[in-house]
């Protein structure tokens, strides 16, 4: 089975010059991509239509994160139905800028995931410990938090099979990997894994835990992709910041090839 690579490109495209160059960047990257791994790209929800046009070459369409209502009086939401309705077949959820800057509680993002199963949209679920939580003595404690929290709204294990999860230490996103900031270990990912799978096998069972896709994020790049890529548990990658280059991303697509 591919791997799966996974552009957040988050509000990073800031004109439409800019975003049809990014587009046509890719397009003409597309084949050699598909070639080696799955690809999912989620731009700002007002670029999805645009996107839309990837699709013929294999592309997925994702979304940054959607509503967990379908329709009402959610100022600023984007409605699941419309996602859909636009291509929309996975999601970003609960990604940490959004627990950070918006206050989306775990309960928030449970709703969400199930919003996401309703409306047939792979939600991908993003979690991990802040920095704070590494010094400390459980640091996964709260990633298992996030993880019970977030599937608390399913009414059976066989939606697992629907869900992706993104561990994402808080401490390694968008870092340049200077001498003071500690660099993820392909060690510390795989833990990472264990411990997922180890909390998803409790709440279900092995058989649905182990159906569960599992990525890693935070400061993937051209660089060290390939130490990330190699980690051979690991289902694939979400990038942000290098994902914003067709180039940088096309080159990080050859490193997961399996
Ligand atoms: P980064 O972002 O690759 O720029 O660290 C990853 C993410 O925030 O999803």
């Amino acid at each position: 089975m591919k791997k799966l690579l996974v552009a957040n490109l988050k509000m990073n495209i800031v004109s439409a010059d800019q975003r049809d160059l990014y587009i046509a960047g890719i397009e003409s990257r597309c084949s050699d991509m598909m070639a080696c791994t799955d690809v999912v790209i989620c731009p700002s929800t007002i670029d999805i239509y645009a996107f839309e046009k990837l699709g013929t070459c294999g592309v997925h369409i994702g979304a940054q994160d959607l509503a967990w209502k379908e329709k009402g009086a959610f100022t600023g939401e984007t409605s699941p139905l419309r996602l859909y309705e636009y291509g929309v077949r996975y999601t970003i959820v609960g990604h940490s800028e959004r627990r950070l800057y918006y206050g989306e509680s775990d309960a928030m993002i449970g709703e969400k995931v199930e919003s996401a199963i309703r409306n047939n949209i792979t939600p991908i679920i993003c979690v991990g410990e802040s920095a704070e939580a590494r010094r400390g003595d459980h640091p996964f404690e709260h990633v298992r938090e996030q993880i019970i929290a977030s599937v608390s709204a399913l009414r059976s294990g066989s939606e697992l099979t629907n869900l992706i999860f993104a561990y994402e230490p808080i401490w390694a996103i968008s870092t340049n990997h200077t001498v003071n900031d500690p660099q993820i270990t392909a060690n510390d990912i795989l833990s990472a894994k264990v411990e997922i799978m180890k909390t998803l096998t409790e709440i279900y069972d092995r058989t649905f835990a182990s159906q569960v896709r599992i990525l890693y994020g935070g400061s993937v790049n051209v660089e060290n992709a390939h130490e990330v890529c190699i980690v051979p548990e690991m289902d694939g990658v979400l990038v942000g910041g290098a994902s914003c280059d067709p180039g940088k991303f096309a080159t990080i697509a050859q490193q997961l090839k399996n």
